[in-house]
């Protein structure tokens, strides 16, 4: 019985976690065995597609529209640049540091509970007891600037952009160019997202302060001594934010378990088990009537006899 529980959970578990996702819409809704999507274009409406080629305009468009009458989002920027991106949900503790200012890799906030943190000081594990064991500090390497710039009075250009950016960063924070990696820019949302990325192994540059520096300035709580607001130059205009969400991405994914088994999931999981014992029930009662049925029929034929 708990086996058969339990294997029904591991099977399912993994169908849930086996990725099938469409390369050519992150609208299209994807089953596993085998991997087939589908993209809404109605209510009730659904379309097979092919995730390996373009998808039809007009599926697009249907998509779209339905998205917009949800009041879904449609913008094509921003969120997790990869799966195992995660963001930093417990905000300050009282870390343990090194001589050199670098994070323990076991931090517990001066408590009995305890997680494992990346270089940036970020959990990326789940939280356990004293006895918890973090092997080694995992580099971040990447982090996802998600911010959004207040109104300007005339139009952004991306090139403008990058160009505003990199120098911000570079005058401001002492972040060579060549670590802005990649600039994404919406101009209805005033989102800009910056990828800043170093080689995996690169242990010459720490992005954890400028991580802190550039969030603290957003927060309008600047670190610098010099209290001014984070301003980049962009095509002459002087551009700030108002917003910032970060991403951080280590060289190795981070180990949180079970967050991706978010209500609906959840509740697939307990109806599965349910069918499971129910199933079990009407399996044991039948055996049950057989049993009695057996035992009724054996006196008769002696009877007979
Ligand atoms: C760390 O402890 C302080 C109080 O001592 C608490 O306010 C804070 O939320 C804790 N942070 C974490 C991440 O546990």
């Amino acid at each position: 019985m708990k086996l058969l529980i339990a294997l029904a959970l591991v099977s399912f578990a993994v169908g849930a976690f086996s990725q099938c996702a469409c390369q050519s819409s992150k609208w299209a809704l994807c089953d596993d065995n085998p991997c087939q999507c589908k993209l809404l274009v109605g209510d009730n409406d659904k379309v097979d597609v092919d995730c390996t080629k373009l998808i039809p305009k007009c599926f697009l468009m249907k998509a779209q529209m339905r998205r917009a009458r949800k009041g879904m989002d449609t913008r094509t920027i921003g969120g997790k640049p990869v799966e195992t991106a995660f963001v930093d949900n417990d905000g300050v503790y009282d870390p343990e540091c090194e001589a050199t200012g670098k994070f323990k890799a076991k931090q517990c906030n001066g408590t009995e509970e305890c997680w494992c943190v990346n270089s940036a000081g970020v959990r990326r594990t789940d939280k356990g007891d004293k006895g918890l064991k973090c092997e080694e500090v995992v580099e971040t390497y990447w982090m996802r600037l998600q911010m959004v710039h207040k109104e300007l009075p005339t139009e952004v250009k991306e090139n403008d952009l990058k160009t505003g950016i990199e120098n911000a960063f570079l005058s401001r924070y002492q972040l060579p160019k060549n670590f802005v990696d990649k600039i994404e820019y919406d101009k209805d949302s005033r989102m800009v997202i910056v990828d800043v990325k170093k080689e995996i192994g690169d242990r010459k540059i720490d992005l954890a302060p400028f991580g802190w520096y550039i969030e603290k300035d957003i927060k309008e709580l600047p670190q610098f001594l010099k209290g001014d607001n984070f301003e980049a130059s962009v095509g002459g205009q002087k551009m700030q934010m108002e917003k910032i969400l970060v991403y951080y991405v280590d060289e190795k994914a981070p180990t949180f378990t079970m967050k991706h088994l978010t209500g609906g999931v959840i509740a697939v999981i307990v109806v599965v088990i349910l069918a499971v014992v129910a199933g079990l029930l009407v399996l044991y009662f039948l055996r049950r009537r057989e049993q009695a049925r057996y035992s009724k029929a054996q006196p008769r034929e002696m009877d007979n006899m």
